[in-house]
């Protein structure tokens, strides 16, 4: 390409960039009881809300994905949200033989830890739930989630801690060819979200409210472009240090590893568990 048109390529993309920053929302379509608004920065927030009459409130982009790097900063549901669900996720639809990845946040009765649900579905087999409890209160203020999914692994990130890789072996599934739609979403998850469905949701402290804001996608939209180079998400693999800050987060917050948990495989645990 001409130097001329790469530095103007250069330019649009800028301005798309501050596009995106300042509107995002327009790459969503939405349900239920979505709101939007700016913060003092001026920054898009777009808040669910949840109570009894709405139903469960989201955001499912227009765009399908291949393969990215994607974040939202989200501030959790202040106070009782025992029994909600907060999330972030990709699917590839509700058939089952879906691809699917997840970050759930799940509620808890007031001063008592919120869940992270991180899971992986390939094929439509989800059985593979890394549960943290995090290390800070989530709905105090805004706190970055990250997916990177490229063909090698799946990674996690809270902030700048990642907290999961979920590596890619070539004889066993992993979700690699179904292009996927990102969802942002709260509903109501009384059966299993808090102390596995013995804390309903109390519909006395609805609306339950979640924050949204700084949406970032770099990834391959499926039929579509694939800015694949910038910030190496497409090559990317934990080095030593961030290998490190998985194995802190395991050690000091993890509550559930389904590779522990003998008592739902008893054919054996998934094959991944015992990998290197
Ligand atoms: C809720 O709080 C209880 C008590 O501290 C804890 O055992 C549980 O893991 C927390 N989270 C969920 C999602 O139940």
């Amino acid at each position: 390409m001409a130097r001329r048109s790469l530095a103007l390529l250069a330019v649009v993309l800028a301005y798309l960039q501050v596009v995106s920053a300042t509107s995002w929302l327009r790459q969503f379509t939405t349900d239920g009881t979505v709101r939007k608004g700016y913060d003092a920065s001026g920054q898009q927030v777009v808040m669910l809300k949840l109570d009894r009459n709405s139903g469960a409130a989201g955001l499912n982009s227009k765009q399908q994905y291949l393969y990215g790097e994607f974040s939202f900063e989200m501030k959790l549901i202040r106070g009782n949200s025992a029994g909600t669900v907060s999330c972030f996720y990709l699917s590839s639809g509700t058939d089952d033989w879906r691809d699917e990845i997840d970050m759930e946040f799940m509620g808890n009765s007031s001063g008592q830890p919120v869940v992270l649900n991180t899971n992986v579905w390939a094929n439509g087999d989800g059985k593979k739930e890394h549960q943290f409890n995090l290390w800070f209160d989530p709905s105090a203020d805004y706190h970055t989630y990250t997916i990177i999914w490229n063909p090698t692994n799946i990674l996690f990130k809270v902030d700048n801690v990642f907290i999961r890789s979920f590596k890619r072996y070539a004889d066993l599934p992993y979700p690699s060819s179904k292009p996927m739609t990102l969802h942002a979403t709260l509903w109501d998850g009384s059966y299993w979200a808090t102390e596995k469905g013995k804390i309903p949701i109390d519909w006395n402290s609805a609306p339950f409210v979640v924050s949204y804001r700084s949406f970032y996608a770099n990834a391959c939209v499926a039929g579509g472009a694939c800015n694949a180079g910038r910030g190496g998400w497409m090559r990317k693999r934990l080095n030593g240090a961030e290998l490190g800050t998985v194995r802190w987060a395991e050690r000091n917050y993890m509550r559930y590893n389904y590779c522990q948990d003998g008592w739902r495989f008893p054919q054996g645990l998934p094959a991944e568990c015992s990998r290197k």
